[in-house]
């Protein structure tokens, strides 16, 4: 079968399906979504924390995260594959967002992601008139932590009117979909409403016509207190902290290897 488009996401905004994105940084976790249906990944900048093992996503670069895109995109054959775009590669201008941008399209992705509402219309636009396909991030974006002061709620009174109005910008500015990353959820479903494209929620409540999780939040893999909009789906960690603990253990009991696991 063929891949996702970024038109079939929008067909299924207007059928009211709801769909469901994840991250995926590396080759088995991109083939099982790709093979239960998951119809877009995301390459987040999120590998910093999640790969890498840095304290933010400030520090990743393009070197550090293109090599997953391509591990990604060799793994899957019908998901959406959409890049972010590292913190430092784009926001010079229009120009330098064009540059990174067309590294990952030669990488393999399909799409690009960037923080930013309407700050970000000038490299939305050169983008999409460059034939890339567009998601917007907007709501609480991590790159920008330092302005924001920390992770905290968007939206809330009259911060909710900006939110919208960065909605509205980017999709004038071509975007064909939107991340809405920690949102008011009665702001959310404003925008969800009003655009004609699709909305990827993220803590942004349950009116989204999609909802994202990063996938070692939502299978249990990263250990310690998560934030309120993950849910766990499973308990990854104790699995693999089980089989780890058992091997060491049969390898000092001299357990293993047995005689079938050798060459005689
Ligand atoms: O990098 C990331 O994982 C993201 C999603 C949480 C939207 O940007
Ligand atoms: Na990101």
């Amino acid at each position: 079968s063929s891949r996702v488009r970024t038109r079939d996401l929008r067909a299924a905004k207007e059928r009211g399906e709801k769909w469901a994105m994840l991250t995926s940084y590396d080759q088995y976790t991109a083939a099982m979504f790709d093979e239960i249906g998951i119809p877009a990944l995301l390459i987040g900048d999120s590998a910093a924390n999640n790969v890498y093992g840095y304290e933010t996503t400030l520090p990743i670069t393009p070197e550090e995260l293109l090599p997953l895109v391509g591990a990604v995109v060799r793994s899957t054959s019908r998901t959406l594959v959409v890049a972010d775009l590292p913190f430092g590669s784009y926001e010079a201008g229009p120009e330098q967002a064009l540059a990174t941008a067309v590294r990952f399209m030669k990488a393999g992705a399909h799409a690009v992601k960037l923080e930013g509402g309407r700050r970000m219309t000038g490299q939305i636009a050169a983008l999409t008139g460059a034939g890339i396909p567009v998601m917007a991030h907007i709501g609480f974006t991590p790159q920008s932590e330092h302005t924001i002061g920390g992770y905290r709620v968007q939206g809330r009174a009259e911060t909710g009117d900006d939110i919208v109005a960065d909605a509205h910008a980017v999709t004038e500015a071509g975007a064909f979909a939107v991340v809405l990353e920690m949102v008011m959820a009665d702001v959310a479903a404003r925008i969800t409403k009003e655009l004609d494209i699709p909305t990827i929620g993220i803590g942004a409540g349950a009116e989204t016509d999609a909802q994202v999780l990063v996938w070692q939040d939502m299978a249990g893999m990263r250990r310690g207190k998560a934030p309120r909009f993950v849910k766990r789906y499973a308990d990854v960690a104790t699995v693999i902290e089980d089989a780890a603990k058992k091997f060491a253990e049969e390898v000092r009991d001299g357990e293993f290897p047995g005689p079938e696991h050798g060459f005689h």
